[in-house]
């Protein structure tokens, strides 16, 4: 019978970073029973051993209140705790590496099985997952837990975790050991375990598990909007949820984001240039494009990260097609070559509308030679966005910016995660 190679892997500490869900859930559990809240040198002991063993020895809890702790505990982690997560920057495109390698990939954790499917769902990563393998009631003898998930036609196993747990475990059970000292354990704790193997980073451990695979391309993503629209925050938050979902996320602007690039903004934007002509500007900003492009976006998308640029084409459209007159079509014309069909696979549009835009603008303290036009030109700019929204509704995320930031950044996040784990699929 042919035989698949089966990849078991650890959830906490080795899949996710859980220590931010783990403390909250325990500090709120300590409070709400009344116990003094531990220290920061207590939580460090709390991630690895079962909830049990924790409440009783680190924090005092006695035998007939055990019970009581638990459901206080899950009763959090289950409605907020599992998304205080972070899956590590890298595990996704491994799992895509192994399944494309045609590998039977599982989860095999003391987590019991409702928090597990919790995490493994929010994140997105339960399409990649064959098999799942929790602990009940902190009942975690590993070994038995990596036979129960084998399947049938299971080759060669590796288990993969961070902790002496996780490789005596393997270890009993017979099968492969690979050690991952990123987690909560360390090299001499997974040496002295006995870990066959192990990797320092997820790129090592991507480099173990599948030798000289192509990591899969990543995405590029922008984000426009009127001077004011709260970019910068939002990118910000954006950024911090992609990197919690676990792609590698970098970030760049336009005009800029290369050498050259940042030369050409600071022609750009000095307020000393008032005679540069509208045509010079537009030429200008699809220079510094074409050198972002080739130097920049294409690289990183290639190396499997997610870029997310502060503005790109459509900025030129607007602001020079629409606000300075050129038009659209011509700007898009003369941007065609620095493009050259790179496209982001999504773009947010904060939309503050221009009368706000202004508002925002002469609250702001210094204003570059753009930010200082009319607000006639800034009207042209908005209707030029619009256009080019209309023109594409599928690649544009529009989100009224107006509002709540915090509420505006769960939005974005949202509906920019959805685009990016729908194009892993
Ligand atoms: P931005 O970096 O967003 O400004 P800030 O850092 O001050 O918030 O953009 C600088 C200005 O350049 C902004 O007013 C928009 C303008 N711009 C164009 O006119 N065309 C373009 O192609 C780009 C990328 C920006």
């Amino acid at each position: 019978m042919a035989t698949r190679r089966c990849v078991l892997f650890d959830l906490d500490g080795t899949l996710t970073r859980s220590e931010e869900g783990i403390w909250k859930c325990f500090r709120h559990t300590a409070k709400t029973m009344g116990f003094s809240e531990p220290g920061d040198d207590v939580m460090r002991k709390l991630i690895g051993p079962p909830l049990a063993w924790s409440f009783r020895n680190l924090i005092g809890v006695p035998e007939e209140r055990i019970p009581e702790a638990l459901a206080t505990y899950r009763a959090r982690y289950n409605t907020v705790g599992y998304r205080e997560n972070r899956v590590f920057p890298g595990v996704r495109a491994l799992f895509a590496m192994l399944k494309k390698r045609g590998d039977f990939v599982a989860v095999v954790t003391g987590k019991p099985e409702p928090a597990t499917r919790k995490v493994l769902e929010y994140f997105d990563l339960e399409k990649w997952v064959d098999g799942i393998s929790c602990a009940t009631d902190g009942h975690a003898e590993k070994d038995a837990l990596i036979r129960a998930v084998l399947p049938e036609d299971a080759g060669e196993v590796w288990m993969v975790g961070d902790r002496c747990f996780d490789i005596e475990g393997g270890i009993m059970a017979g099968v492969h050991t690979l050690g991952v000292a990123y987690g909560y354990g360390t090299v001499e704790e997974l040496r002295d375990s006995g870990a066959e193997k192990i990797a320092m980073t997820v790129g090592e451990l991507r480099e173990i598990l599948c030798p000289g695979d192509a990591v899969p391309a990543g995405a590029f993503l922008s984000i426009e909007g009127l001077d004011g629209s709260g970019k910068g925050t939002q990118i910000e938050k954006l950024t911090d949820m992609i990197d919690r979902f676990g792609f590698e996320v970098v970030h760049s602007r336009e005009p800029g984001g290369t050498p050259i690039g940042e030369k050409v903004r600071e022609i750009l934007l000095s307020r000393e240039d008032a005679e540069m002509t509208d045509i010079t500007e537009a030429l200008l900003f699809a220079a510094s494009r074409a050198q972002h492009v080739r130097e920049v976006i294409r690289p990183a998308v290639a190396a499997g990260k997610v870029l997310l640029c502060d503005r790109f084409v459509d900025s030129s459209a607007a602001y020079q097609g629409g606000g300075r007159q050129l038009g659209v079509e011509r700007v898009l014309a003369i941007n065609a070559p620095a493009v050259d069909g790179t496209l982001p696979l999504a773009t947010v549009y904060l939309d503050i509308g221009h009368t706000e835009s202004l508002r925002r603008r002469c609250a702001a303290s210094e204003p570059d030679r753009l930010e200082m036009e009319t607000e006639q030109f800034h009207a042209r700019v908005e209707a030029a966005y619009h256009e080019l929204i209309a023109r594409d509704p599928e690649r544009f995320i529009v989100v009224d910016a107006t509002g709540d930031r915090d509420a505006i950044g769960e939005e974005i996040a949202a509906r920019v995660l959805k685009r990016l784990t729908e194009a892993e699929k």
